[in-house]
Order: C-alpha cells, then structure tokens, then sequence
C-alpha cells in the first residue's frame, strides 16, 4: 500500500461528466491523506482520522496540494519535424488558412511523418509525453492525421499504440485520417475518404485495438459537414466512437453534427453557434476548449462562458502539434482559459480532469478522486488549487502518481527507455 499524507489541500474531483453551477464549486479537505491500494484509491480523508495499516509506503506531499492526473484529450503528439517559419509568417500577418492553402499547414508534417519509421517517430514523441507527465498529465488523447495513406496511418497508430504500452502515460488513440485531403488526392476528396475509410482498413483498426476514436476537421475547403458525416458513420460501424474537430474558423454546422451523429467530443468551438450549443446538449456532447491554439494562433477565444453557463459539461486540453499549438503544458492551459475565457481555477481544473475522462470515455476510472478510482493523482508544491492556476508557465507539480506508481521519468532518457522496453521483448 501507498499513503500520501501531509497533504494541504485534497481536491476531491468527483467523477464526470459535470456541469454547470457543479463545476463552480468542488470539495475540499485540509490536512488529508490518501491510501493506495494496488493501482486504486483506497481511502481518503482527515490524516486526523486514518487508520494507518501496517506496511505502507509513504510519500510526504510536505503540505501541498493533491489533484487528480491531468487528462489531455485532444492532441496530435505523434508528429515529426516543426514549422517555426509559419509561426513567425502568422506574426507578420498571414493566417493559419493563408497558410495551409499557399501549400503550408499540415501538408508539410506529412512529409516529415511519412518519411519517419516507427522507431524515429517513438524517439520523438516519448519525451513529448514525459514532458506532459511532469506537467501533471497522466492520461493523453493522441491522433493520427499526418500520414493520410492508409499505411501511414496504421503507422501512426502503431506509434501510439507502442507509447501507451511502454511509456508511464496512458494513451488514447484517435483515427485522423480526414485530417485533410493529401496533394496524391487533390481535387477527389471523396476518393480519398473510399481509400481510408475501407472497410478492411477500419475493421483492421478495430481488430487490432489500433484506435477508440473516429476524428475528422470539418472546415471550410477540408472536409465539409456531409463528407464529415460520412466519415463519422462509416468509423462508428465499426465501433470507433465519434469526435470532432468543429466549429474552429467557420461557421458551417459541425456542431450540429456532433450532435446528431452523438459525437463524444466536439472540438474548438471557436465559433460556435446557438443551434450547436443546443444539438451538444441533446447529445451528452463534451465541449473540448483548446484555448492554448488561439493563444498559439493570436486570434479570438471560443466562448466558454456561454458554454458553460448553458450548462455543457466543458473540457480543456493543449490541441498540442507543430502547426497550431506548439503548447504542450496543460497547467498553461488552464492558466489561459482563467485569463482570457473567464473560466475559474476550478472550473479550469475540472475541465482537465473529470471532464477530460469523459471525452476520452474514461470516467468509470480516472480524472476524479474517489474509493475504487484509479490512483492517477498529482502532488503540487503549492498548497491549495487556486493557485495551480495563479502562476501560468511555472511547473509547480512535485510528484506524479499513475495506477499507484510514482512515475517521474526525464527527458532525456524517454526514447531509450521505450526502445530498450521493445528491444527487450523482441
Ligand atoms: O487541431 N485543426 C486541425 N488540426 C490541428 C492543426 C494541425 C496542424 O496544423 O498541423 C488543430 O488545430
Ligand atoms: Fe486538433
């Protein structure tokens, strides 16, 4: 058994989804301990009222504050080379669209994925993950999206399947491939979705456990809503669960579409609309806010007070890639979205954890403290929640628990664990 104790302030998340005056308000408790038994939370409560078992580790939280593990559910984590030169084209007045459509954007992650190997593209993306850990995160959504041939996706999704198994991080994996249409399949979008959304393809996928999720980017010249339903019926045969990339830089319906194809997540909401917050809220939709892409883009925030005081359970995640959010601390996030979209430090942290679960499908065990969760949990070395929040860009996590473990891992050493932990078994 585990024990934390001498923690200033227990924040007992509970599980989600939540909503509305919900996410307002969350439990306390000063001076607490935890008990861990195996990978699950056991007990919790006062110290002053533990029963201590024999035989327990003990980690000292040294008065700081206890979390449940960050959920990052929405990113694209797996990709090879960078594009610093469209950051400094977007500051000296081009637009993310400009960009893409003068033969930028994702077409040029693309190249550099399709010409990496599995083994070069887990080297670059262990210690993304690691990173993230120490960040706090104990749980990441990954999407493919920048292969956009059948075997460069499988590729990718091998790629994430291999980090989950072997990196402390738990990895969810999404199916991107309407991510765009490559330059092979110009002009025949839809023969591009025939080619990817194969039935063979997609019950590969499904048989070889290679995905969860179905995504698509339904924007103006990507895919459009009826090519984006397509692609969101054809994955759910096929048992991949629906989410969205929706209503980032035009107004065009996804929303709606999340909502009538029952979309776990829909994604942006940049420039979300009435009629999209009402189909969100018919479906038990998650609203993911991606505030550190409109951060990382300069330009306008999705609404999220009116998100959440029309009482949609809201999520936040880091939307981390090379093209539009080279950001990947979600504690920065959650600064942001304090600063710029009017969400509070706990509406911020539940966004990041027990809503999170949900739009990864997780909520039954993580993103929440509670008996019999899973013991995913972040010790702070700051004492209360608030102020988590209250310092943007400062790392304040001093330990990270994942299924019981502590799991602190560098850097610099991430890859080679993760290719001496597949050597090892070959
Ligand atoms: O979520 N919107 C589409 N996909 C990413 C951007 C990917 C890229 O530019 O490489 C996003 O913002
Ligand atoms: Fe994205």
């Amino acid at each position: 058994m585990l024990l934390i104790h001498n923690i200033g302030e227990l924040v007992v998340v509970p599980p989600g989804p939540i909503a509305g005056g919900a996410m307002r308000t969350v439990g306390t408790i000063q001076g607490a301990a935890v008990l861990i038994d195996g990978d699950k939370i056991a007990w919790f409560g006062p110290e002053s009222e533990l029963d201590l078992p024999p035989d327990c580790d003990v980690l000292d939280a040294q008065g700081g504050c206890v979390t449940p593990g960050l959920i990052d559910c929405h990113t694209h984590t797996v990709f090879a080379g960078t594009r610093e030169d469209e950051f400094v084209r977007r500051i000296q007045g081009a637009s993310y669209a400009q960009i893409a459509e003068a033969g930028g954007g994702i077409k040029v992650t693309v190249e550099a994925v399709r010409a990496a190997t599995c083994e070069e593209l887990i080297d670059l993306a262990a210690p993304r993950l690691s990173r993230m850990l120490e960040n706090g995160v104990t749980t990441v959504e990954v999407k493919s999206g920048y292969g956009l041939t059948v075997d460069d996706e499988i590729k990718m999704l091998q790629v994430a399947r291999r980090l989950d198994e072997v990196h402390p991080v738990e990895v969810v994996s999404t199916y991107l491939a309407a991510h765009t249409t490559p330059r092979e399949f110009e002009g025949r979008t839809d023969e591009y979705l025939d080619a990817v959304l194969d039935e063979a393809v997609l019950a590969r996928i499904r048989d070889e456990h290679l995905a969860e999720f179905c995504d698509v980017f339904c924007e103006h010249a990507v895919f459009d809503v009826e090519q984006a339903r397509r692609v969101l019926t054809a994955a759910a045969k096929h048992g991949l669960k629906p989410r969205i990339h929706a209503d980032q830089i035009t107004q065009m319906g996804a929303t709606v579409l999340a909502g009538e194809v029952g979309a776990v997540s829909a994604d942006h909401l940049e420039v979300v609309d009435d009629a999209g917050i009402a189909a969100m809220k018919e479906a038990g939709t998650v609203a993911v806010l991606l505030p550190g892409c409109s951060f990382f883009l300069g330009v306008g925030q999705a609404p999220a007070r009116q998100l959440l005081d029309a009482d949609l359970p809201v999520a936040l995640a880091t939307d981390y890639n090379p093209g539009s959010s080279m950001v990947s601390s979600l504690p920065l996030v959650m600064s942001i979205a304090c600063t710029q979209m009017g969400m509070t430090p706990t509406e911020a942290i539940i966004a990041a954890t027990a809503n999170a679960a949900v739009a990864v499908n997780r909520q039954d065990r993580v993103g929440a403290i509670a008996v019999g969760m899973q013991a995913d949990l972040v010790v702070l070395d700051v004492p209360n929640h608030l102020r988590w929040c209250y310092e943007p860009g400062r790392n304040c996590v001093r330990a990270v628990i994942k299924a019981g473990l502590e799991v602190a891992i560098s850097e610099r050493s991430a890859g080679q664990l993760v290719r001496a932990h597949a050597a090892t078994e070959e």
